[in-house]
C-alpha cells in the first residue's frame, strides 16, 4: 500500500525509480538485496516491505522477524555497500501505549506485540548497518494501494446497518498519499535519524469509523466496543499518538484531510 504511493510520488518528483514488489525481490535474501541495490545504483532506498499481519506475527514471529528485522538490516547493509542512503518505515506499535501524552522520538520503545518487537529489531538493524539512515515511524496507514481500515469500514457499511468499533485505542490515522511524498522529500534532503511522522490530530478507531461514514455519506451506526471484547491475538497500544520533537520534521496534513482525499481518489479509481 505505502510502497505504491512512494513509487508514484518519486516518479512525480522526476526521479528515476526502481519499484520492487515482493515477487521481484525478497528482502530476506541478502544476496538478492545486494544485487538489486547494486544494479539500481540509487541515491536512496525507501524500504516499505514488511510482514504487516499484526495478529499473525504472534504465531509466526520468526517469519515476522526475518522480514521486519533481518530484512530491514539487509536493505540497509546493501545501501551502505552501494554508497546510498536508506529510509526505513517503522510503526507506533514499538510503544506499549501506556503514556497519555503524545509519543516523541526520545520516548523509550517497549513493544507489547510480536509485530512491534520485530519492527523495533528492524530499526536497530538499520542503525547498525548504515549510518546514512532515516527511520520514520508512522501509524494507522490507509491508502488506495491496499487493504486498510477505511476500505474495510466502507465494505461493512455497505453490508450492515451497524458495526462495532473500539473506543479504547487512540492514534493518528495517516493517509499514504500524504506520507509517500514526504518520505521521498526526506530521502531527497537526506534527513537522518529517527523521526515520527503521522497524520495531524488523533482519534479512536471508533471516532475514525464515525467520520468515515459521515464523510462518505453512508448510513451505518457505530457501536462502541472495547479491545477486551474483540479479544484479538496481538495486544495493541491503547494510546499511540505520534508527534515529533524535531524542529526539521515535516508536518503532515490532518487525518480528516487524508480521509477526504482518500475518498476522492477511490471515486476516481472506481
Ligand atoms: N498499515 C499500517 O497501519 C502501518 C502503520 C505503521 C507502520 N506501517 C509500516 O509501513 C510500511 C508499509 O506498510 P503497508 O501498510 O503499506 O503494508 P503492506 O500493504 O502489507 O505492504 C507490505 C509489502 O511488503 C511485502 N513483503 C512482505 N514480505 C516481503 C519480503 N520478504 N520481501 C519483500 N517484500 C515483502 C508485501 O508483499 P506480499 O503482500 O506479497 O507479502 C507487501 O507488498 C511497513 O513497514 C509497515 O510496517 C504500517
Amino acid at each position: 500500500m505505502l510502497g505504491r504511493d512512494v513509487v508514484e510520488a518519486a516518479r512525480t518528483a522526476g526521479h528515476e525509480v526502481t519499484g520492487l514488489g515482493h515477487h521481484e525481490l525478497d528482502v530476506t535474501d541478502p544476496k538478492a538485496v545486494r544485487a538489486a541495490v547494486a544494479s539500481a545504483r540509487p541515491h536512496a532506498a525507501i524500504n516499505c516491505a514488511a510482514f504487516t499481519d499484526v495478529d499473525g506475527a504472534e504465531e509466526r514471529y520468526e517469519d515476522a522477524l526475518a522480514i521486519n528485522g533481518d530484512g530491514a538490516g539487509h536493505v540497509a547493509a546493501a545501501t551502505a555497500d552501494a554508497g546510498a542512503a536508506v529510509v526505513q518505515v517503522s510503526t507506533d506499535y514499538v510503544f506499549d501505549g501506556t503514556k497519555s501524552a503524545p509519543y516523541v522520538e526520545s520516548d523509550q520503545p517497549a513493544p507489547a506485540s510480536a509485530y512491534g518487537r520485530s519492527k523495533l529489531d528492524g530499526e536497530e538493524a538499520v542503525v547498525r548497518a548504515n549510518p546514512r539512515h532515516a527511520i520514520v515511524r508512522s501509524s494507522w496507514l490507509f491508502g488506495v494501494g491496499g487493504p486498510n481500515f477505511v476500505a474495510n469500514m466502507l465494505r461493512l457499511g455497505a453490508e450492515h446497518d451497524e458495526v462495532s468499533v473500539v473506543t479504547d485505542q487512540v492514534g493518528c490515522p495517516t493517509f499514504t498519499g500524504h506520507l509517500g511524498p514526504t518520505l521521498v522529500s526526506l530521502a531527497e534532503r537526506e534527513t537522518t535519524g529517527l523521526m515520527h511522522l503521522a497524520g495531524s490530530g488523533w482519534c479512536s478507531w471508533h471516532d475514525f469509523a464515525v467520520e468515515i461514514f459521515r464523510e462518505a455519506g453512508v448510513d451505518c451506526r457505530v457501536e462502541a466496543a472495547s479491545s477486551a471484547q474483540l479479544d484479538r491475538p496481538a495486544p495493541r497500544p491503547a494510546y499511540s499518538v505520534l508527534i515529533s520533537e524535531r524542529p526539521d520534521a515535516p508536518r503532515l496534513p490532518s487525518w480528516r484531510d487524508g480521509l477526504a482525499e482518500f475518498l476522492a481518489a477511490r471515486e476516481v479509481a472506481a
